[in-house]
This record gives structure tokens, C-alpha cells and sequence, in this order.
């Protein structure tokens, strides 16, 4: 078996390519019940087929995550098939390469939207559902290493997965009383299509198959953080307890190769 996750209905959005149809693939022979979504309707069906080959249920929704309504929408579908939400898995996000000296403030606001509005519209419906369960649930968000330090030319993408970090952050102490969990999952580079394209440096890149591994591990153990891999994580850790001046050094080091 490749998780003990089993049994259980999990939504995950941002579900059509990458990480998230990885992690589909990953729970899929164990029995569970899966919602998946994304905009691209075509590419989420094939992932959907997938995974009822592999032995667990699926509806899969085509939907935009930047549109509030459609969210609900999505998940009051899947509870009225499968009963519940157990698991939800918020994964939709893109940090695009961004020069700071070349982007213009819509971009920014884009990347917000991108990365900050598509976890809100799920949040707030999802701690909504969960609330009312007698088991609560887990809402976890596919962050990034970049989430906890501002990355050159990644600067508006860092602000956005921080400011999602924070809002989860607050989440989990406040509504651990009613049964709601929080995991914030934060990967370093993932061997993706859209970032292979990206023409960025990527240390220490690891698989999206080795990444769902680690993503589904952090949903069966529900710590409030999770970072992957070792080597990024501790370049990261390193670089944040550093003084400004050595650390921007570093950095700026690192961006030029
Ligand atoms: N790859 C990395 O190196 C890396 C590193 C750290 C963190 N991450 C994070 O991991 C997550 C997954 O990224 P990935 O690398 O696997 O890239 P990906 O293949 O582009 O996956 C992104 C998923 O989100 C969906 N999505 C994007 N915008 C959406 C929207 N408005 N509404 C609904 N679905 C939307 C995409 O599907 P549609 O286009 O069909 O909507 C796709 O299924 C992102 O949050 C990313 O920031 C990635």
C-alpha cells in the first residue's frame, strides 16, 4: 500500500498536472474517494480515469479556483456525493520567473490572485463544511520553500505563499477547538512540466513522484509544517539565520547561475 490514507474523501484542487496529479495518483489505489479539480477539463479527466482504474472513486469538476462561487460550488458537490470532506488538499498556485525591475503592478496582483485568492475561495467554505463534521478535517496547502524567504525573481510569488502561510498559521491555532487541522507543505524545485519551462536555477530539484510522496506523507502525519527536500530546506534555514548582508550575498549569487 502506498499510504495508510484510505477510506477517506479528498479534494484536491490544482489536480489536472504536477504535484496534485501526482498525489492523485499516489491515493488512488488505496480506496478512497476523490474530487478532483482544476480548469483544465480534458487533462483532469485523464488524471480522473487514472485513478478509477487504480480503485478509488472520483468526480472530477472542471473549475476556476480565482472564482469564489465556483469554489463552493465544488465543494458542496462533493459533499453532497461523498458525505463529507476529510482531506482537502490546496495545491492550485504558479510562481513564474519575475524581475522585480521589469514587472508591472498588475502582474503582482496577478500572482496574488494566482497564488493568495485561489486558496481563499476554498478556505473559507471548506472550514465552513469541516466545522459542521463531528470528525472536523484536515485542510492542507501545497506552499513553497520560497513561501518563507523573499526569492530573487520569484519576489511576488514568495509574498503571496507567505501571506497564505500566515492566513493558515492563524487558522490552525484558532480553529484547532472545533476539530480543523491545518498543514502549510512547503516542496523546494519539483521536476514539473511548468517549471522545467521556467528557465530558473533549481537546486536539489526532486520528482513530482518523490514530491507526492512526501506531500502524502505530510497528509497522513498532519504536522503544521512540512518542508521537502532536506538539502533545500536546510540552504533555506541556513540562509534566514544568516545576517542580511550574507544572506542577500548568497542569494544574489545563486539567482545570477
Ligand atoms: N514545481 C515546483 O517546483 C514547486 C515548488 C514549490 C511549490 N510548488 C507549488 O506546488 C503547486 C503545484 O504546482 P506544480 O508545480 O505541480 O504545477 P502545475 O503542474 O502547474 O500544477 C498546478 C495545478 O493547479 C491548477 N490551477 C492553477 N490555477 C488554477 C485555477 N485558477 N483554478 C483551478 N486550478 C488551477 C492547474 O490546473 P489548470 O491549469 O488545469 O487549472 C494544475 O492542476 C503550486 O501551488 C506551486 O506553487 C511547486
Amino acid at each position: 500500500m502506498t499510504t495508510t490514507i484510505t477510506g477517506r474523501t479528498v479534494l484536491i484542487v490544482g489536480a489536472s498536472s504536477g504535484i496534485g496529479a501526482a498525489v492523485a495518483r499516489r491515493l488512488a489505489p488505496a480506496g478512497n474517494r476523490l474530487v478532483l479539480t482544476a480548469r483544465r477539463a480534458p487533462e483532469l479527466a485523464a488524471v480522473a480515469q487514472e485513478v478509477r482504474a487504480a480503485g478509488s472513486a472520483c468526480l472530477d469538476i472542471a473549475a476556476d479556483a480565482l472564482d469564489p462561487e465556483a469554489a463552493a460550488g465544488v465543494v458542496a458537490t462533493a459533499v453532497a456525493e461523498f458525505g463529507s470532506v476529510d482531506i482537502a488538499l490546496l495545491n492550485a498556485g504558479q510562481g513564474p520567473d519575475m524581475a522585480m525591475d521589469r514587472v508591472s503592478t498588475a502582474d503582482v496582483s496577478r500572482i496574488m490572485a494566482l497564488n493568495y485568492d485561489v486558496v481563499v475561495n476554498y478556505l473559507v467554505p471548506l472550514i465552513r463544511q469541516l466545522g459542521e463534521q463531528p470528525d472536523g478535517g484536515l485542510i492542507a496547502h501545497t506552499n513553497s520553500l520560497a513561501g518563507l524567504m523573499g526569492i530573487p525573481r520569484q519576489g511576488p510569488y514568495s509574498a503571496a505563499k507567505a501571506a497564505v502561510r500566515t492566513l493558515i498559521d492563524a487558522a490552525r491555532v484558532e480553529l484547532a477547538p472545533r476539530g480543523i487541522r491545518f498543514t502549510s507543505i512547503h516542496p523546494g524545485f519539483v521536476g514539473t512540466e511548468r517549471v522545467d519551462a521556467d528557465g530558473l536555477p533549481k537546486p536539489f530539484q526532486v520528482s513530482q513522484e518523490r514530491a507526492a510522496q512526501y506531500v502524502v506523507r505530510a497528509l497522513e502525519r498532519e504536522p503544521a509544517q512540512a518542508c521537502f527536500p532536506w538539502q533545500t530546506t536546510a540552504l533555506v534555514r541556513t540562509l534566514r539565520a544568516l545576517p542580511a548582508p550574507v544572506s542577500d550575498r548568497v542569494l544574489r549569487l545563486l539567482a545570477a547561475r
